[in-house]
């Protein structure tokens, strides 16, 4: 009820002026503060912990404790473009599989197609002001590839090195964006995002390919390191959504922090342009990425 009152009030508006457009093209990325209310972002908060507290860690217990670990690990995150799977944080489980901490502060994020599979985050991820945001970027026929809700967890949330996400999902021509949604605050504390202003304006300096054997390989065409020293903080408020160019580094630091991070991704492509078969997400012609509706 919360989010279809947000959809109707939303309804043909226009969201992007056009020195916000700019700015993404200048800089590879905008922020949109104050784009999801506070009590939609506490219901996807609410969602996911329902989520996780329905998960039982013990059905993939094996996948983590067998002795052919990375080729298990691998298996269970390259069918999961279709699913909703969890996935740990490193070192919350012990070499049996057993979890070291509680289940709520051990996952690192859920994924990879919450926004198809699961009712709220389904209406959240197809809002008329998130199309509306989607076609004043100029993407036409939009599809929602994947969606990933990341918990960066207090004291153990992991370093995201630097990367552009066309390395994961490429698309030809058009790379894919990114929409970020702050859910609770993201400080430098906290382990927010941080971005090379304009870095999108380079080429892909790597890919990661899943073979036919379904092994995953990256395929690295610039060796040159990033530059670290030109990343800049995006510390934003909770709601606030930071759209993100698909070329652009970025990266999130460990969270030392007591406070968690929560914060919902949604990765978007066009089907005007073509989808590469090697990228490790894939759809069944049975099972094919949508749009907004
Ligand atoms: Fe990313």
């Amino acid at each position: 009820m919360l989010l279809e009152i947000e959809n109707h009030k939303q309804k043909n508006k226009t969201f992007l002026q056009s020195a916000q457009k700019e700015a993404f093209n200048q800089n590879g990325f905008i922020i949109l503060r104050d784009f999801v209310q506070p009590d939609v972002c506490e219901l996807l908060i609410d969602r996911a912990k329902f989520l996780i507290n329905q998960f039982n860690p013990n059905e993939i217990k094996t996948i983590f404790s067998t002795k052919d670990q990375r080729h298990a690990q691998d298996n269970y995150f390259l069918e999961s473009g279709d699913k909703i799977r969890f996935f740990f944080e490193e070192n919350a489980l012990d070499e049996q599989g057993n979890l070291k901490i509680p289940k709520l502060l051990s996952i690192n994020k859920i994924g990879h197609a919450l926004h198809d599979l699961d009712p709220i985050f389904n209406c959240f991820s197809r809002s008329h002001k998130l199309a509306k945001v989607i076609e004043d970027l100029g993407i036409t026929h939009p599809l929602l590839a994947q969606s990933m809700y990341i918990c960066k967890q207090p004291h153990i949330g992991g370093e995201v090195t630097c990367h552009q996400d066309s390395t994961y999902l490429f698309v030809k021509d058009q790379p894919v964006t990114g929409l970020w949604f702050a859910l609770e605050d993201a400080t430098i504390e906290n382990g927010c995002l941080w971005a090379i202003p304009g870095g999108h304006r380079t080429s892909l300096k790597s890919r990661m390919l899943r073979k036919s054997d379904n092994q995953i390989k990256l395929e690295t065409y610039d060796e040159t390191p990033w530059n670290l020293n030109a990343m800049v903080p995006l510390e934003v408020p909770r709601g606030s959504l930071i759209v993100l160019h698909g070329l652009l580094p970025h990266m999130s630091k460990e969270n030392t922090s007591e406070k968690s991070r929560h914060a919902y991704a949604l990765h978007v492509i066009s089907s005007n342009f073509e989808y590469a078969t090697e990228n490790w997400l894939q759809r069944s012609g049975e099972n094919p990425f949508l749009g907004f509706l």
